[in-house]
């Protein structure tokens, strides 16, 4: 399939999905993160270990490829978003990285076909594969596992919608640009703000600039002074100094309602949906700053619904009603409903279970594909770090570190500090 894009790209220089060449990546992504780190864990290369009297070297390059494959990812992503902005003259890098990855991904199944099973085959005994088989749901086992195949079938399922049709997919139409031409120009950009209450200064000399179409995460610890750089930004909190620009335009005395029309739009801390009103009402109400009219307040209403079906089922109910996770899900929804471009969610995993956590990161993460640019403020440092493109420190009101999601995830101070390690 990629093979095939690759080859399309070539023969006709036309110019790549990125939609869909990224919902692929996703997929590796996905599969990479699952199996990252404990390659071992995968229960017939465990199982194959014990069982084979010499080594098989094959074995040490699989686990390799596994590892790998995240790097390998991250830069055929940014290599794409090259290729967009400065398409065709960019896009040698991104061609050759595609065709190299996509030859390590052919030698990694053959060698898998070829070597690992028929070796598997002889060597396992049938309790082995009895095992392997049946223990998926305990294992979480990455190749075999029920619940860890679930989490893929959506993405197949999105990849085979907007697949071409002369690739075999159902060829939906979508835009072929996630992002706008030259998306990686600055879209927000603060210079030395500063901010406080009364005499009490809480930010100090902020530098930040996000990029059209990233997803840049804020991690820091309760009272670092993340709501308040949140707020400074969508207006509810005034600016003491300091420069802070949306896409070149000074935003210091443009009053909030004028930054949500303009696409920077909010989801509180602590989800702050009006709890005695309907959901469908909340819903309406997020609307306010643009849609006048009753029908297109309805077509956006059903574009919330389909993202969040819960939401459908519910709309009648009071949002006081709802779980946590629900109702996380309509103040989202209800940004939605406004349009963003920029959307800024402030702890948006906050007091949420482990699995309503995982679904909220992967909306988010969803949101990101459909061309959202996201500011993330995050104390869950590790899952916010993960997602991210960039990501900040927060300090007590200063930024201490930024750089790369996967590198503040790597960086010492970050792990003490943040992640208990
Ligand atoms: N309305 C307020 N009045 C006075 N001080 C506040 C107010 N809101 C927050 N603070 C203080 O500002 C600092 C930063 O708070 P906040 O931005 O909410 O941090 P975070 O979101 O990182 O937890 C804290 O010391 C907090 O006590
Ligand atoms: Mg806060």
């Amino acid at each position: 399939m990629l093979g095939h894009l690759q080859h399309d790209m070539e023969t006709h220089a036309s110019l790549p999905d990125e939609l869909l060449l990224n919902t692929i990546f996703d997929y590796f992504e996905h599969f990479s993160e699952r199996v990252q780190s404990k390659p071992r864990e995968i229960l017939l290369y465990q199982r194959l270990r014990q069982r084979l009297t010499q080594p098989l070297p094959e074995l040490d390059e699989l686990e390799h490829d596994y590892l790998s494959a995240h790097e390998s990812l991250q830069r055929l992503r940014v290599l794409l978003r090259h290729c967009m902005e400065y398409w065709p003259q960019g896009c040698d890098g991104f061609a050759n990285a595609l065709k190299a990855f996509i030859e390590v991904l052919r030698q990694h199944i053959h060698q898998e076909e070829h070597t690992i099973i028929p070796a598997a085959r002889t060597a396992l005994t049938p309790e082995d594969w009895d095992q392997i088989l049946h223990a998926k749901d305990q294992y979480n086992d990455p190749l075999f596992g029920e619940r860890v195949r679930d989490e893929f079938r959506e993405l197949r399922h999105r990849i085979i919608q907007i697949t071409p049709e002369h690739l075999g997919g159902f060829g939906m139409i979508h835009s072929e640009r996630m992002s706008a031409p030259h998306a990686s120009a600055e879209m927000l950009q603060v210079r030395g703000l500063t901010s406080s209450y009364g005499r009490i200064q809480v930010l100090h000399e902020i530098d930040l600039n996000i990029r059209a179409g990233e997803i840049v995460s804020l991690v820091g610890a309760n009272g670092a002074g993340k709501s308040t750089l949140l707020m400074t930004l969508s207006g509810l909190q005034p600016v003491d100094h300091g420069e802070l620009r949306f896409e070149g335009e000074d935003l210091r005395r443009m009053p909030s309602h004028t930054r949500v029309a303009k696409g920077i739009v909010q989801v509180p801390e602590g989800r702050q949906v009006f709890r005695d009103m309907s959901v469908y009402d909340n819903l309406c109400l997020g609307a306010y700053a643009h849609a006048k009219k009753r029908s297109e307040i309805n077509y956006e209403i059903e574009r919330v619904y389909a993202k969040f079906p819960i939401l459908r089922q519910k709309h009648r109910e009071l949002a006081g009603m709802l779980s946590g996770g629900q109702q996380q899900m309509l103040a989202i929804g209800r940004a939605l409903m406004a349009k963003p471009r920029l959307l800024l969610l402030d702890e948006p995993s906050m007091g949420l279970a482990p699995l309503i956590v995982e679904e909220i990161f992967h909306i988010i993460r969803e949101l990101k594909n459909e061309g959202i640019t996201i500011f993330l403020v995050e104390q869950n440092a590790s899952q916010a770090l993960a997602l991210a493109d960039r990501g900040y420190v927060l300090e007590v009101g200063r930024i201490v570190l930024e750089g790369s999601g996967r590198s503040l995830l790597n960086n010492e101070q970050v792990r003490s500090a943040y992640l208990g390690l």
